[in-house]
């Protein structure tokens, strides 16, 4: 079966929405293969985004996703990494279809509620950061 990664960001979890986001993804079929609350410094967000290094956006999404508690997911599902785009919906979320993570309890692209992993590779590479580096 397949996995993926999906990170709860910081304001989605100051407003306590972390429950209701995961109740979702459990009656979407989805497996919790592993869970972890954690704050991010900025080296290890520098390595967790480094295909946006070089981005205007960088430094300022490094700042938020160290601003607070961040909540990481291990999830498994056949075509875990599609479902759970298609679940997430649209980076920004004022272009998130109806239903989405994001159309639900998104404010903006930088405070887009979730992260989720867009590619096998991208998945391998967010779980090793979150889960093994400690
Ligand atoms: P995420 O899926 O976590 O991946 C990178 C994040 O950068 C993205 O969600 C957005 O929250 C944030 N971001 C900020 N500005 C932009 C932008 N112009 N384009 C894409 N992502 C952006």
């Amino acid at each position: 079966m397949e996995k993926t990664f999906i990170m709860i960001k910081p304001e989605a979890l100051k407003a306590g929405k972390q429950g209701e986001i995961i109740d979702l993804l459990l009656k979407n079929r989805f497996g919790i293969t592993n869970m972890k609350q954690f704050s991010f410094d900025a080296a290890r967000a520098g390595r967790f985004y480094s295909m946006h290094e070089g981005k205007d956006f960088f430094g300022d999404l490094v700042a938020y996703i160290t601003s607070g508690e961040v909540v990481g997911l291990e999830l498994e599902r056949e075509g875990a990494i599609k479902a759970l785009r298609d679940l997430v919906g649209a980076t920004d979320p004022a272009a998130a279809a109806i239903g989405t993570i994001r159309f639900m309890y998104g404010t903006d692209l930088q405070r887009n509620a979730v992260h989720a992993s867009d590619s096998p590779e991208s998945a391998e590479k967010e779980l090793a950061i979150v889960f093994g580096e400690d």
